[in-house]
């Protein structure tokens, strides 16, 4: 029932709502209201669209539904990856990061590395990737901890 397609540039907004939502009713477990709504706002319709174009990206459909999207920005940053509420603990994540970790593997990027959530920081980890560094990030006014992380491909392809 999962699929995965790339991203065209009239995803814009679905991603808009669906990164909103999951920050709104998930990721809002791990962090105070006021950090939720420093967080969850985009301000610039238009440069969001930008920058989801300007690098590969990928959403993960339920059937016709769109309900997560994720990117990889060259240098091997996960920069986004976020799933609607009404699809959490389906797999949606984690199919795509397999699909990421396979474009990475094709371009030859051996590392991997995100600033997860504490929210997301445990799916990372039951996938390989092992926090560098706690921090905290500024957002309007707010600060938030999430956490460096990486994950070298080489050592996957070594023990699968
Ligand atoms: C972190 C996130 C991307 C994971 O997405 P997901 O599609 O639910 O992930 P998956 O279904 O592939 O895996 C979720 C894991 O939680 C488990 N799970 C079970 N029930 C669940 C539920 N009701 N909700 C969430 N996860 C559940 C899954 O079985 C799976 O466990 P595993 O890691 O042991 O396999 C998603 O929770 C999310 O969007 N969070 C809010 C936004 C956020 O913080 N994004 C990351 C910014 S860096």
């Amino acid at each position: 029932m999962l699929t995965v397609r790339q991203y065209v540039p009239a995803d814009a907004d679905l991603t808009i709502h669906i990164f909103l939502r999951a920050i709104r009713e998930v990721a809002s477990k791990d962090y105070t209201q006021a950090q939720v709504d420093a967080w969850a706002r985009v301000e610039d319709r238009e440069a969001w669209a930008k920058r989801r174009s300007s690098r590969p990206a990928w959403i993960v459909q339920y059937g016709n539904v769109s309900i997560g999207f994720a990117d990889l920005v060259p240098d091997g940053l996960l920069d986004m990856m976020f799933v609607h509420p009404d699809y959490q603990g389906i797999g949606a994540a984690s199919l795509l990061l397999a699909t990421i970790e396979a474009e990475a593997r094709k371009q030859g990027i051996q590392r991997i590395f995100t600033e997860a959530s504490l929210t997301a920081r445990p799916f990372f980890e039951r996938r390989g990737f092992r926090v560098l560094a706690s921090q905290t990030v500024e957002k309007r006014g707010q600060t938030l901890e999430n956490f460096k992380m990486e994950k070298f491909l080489g050592e996957t392809a070594a023990t699968s």
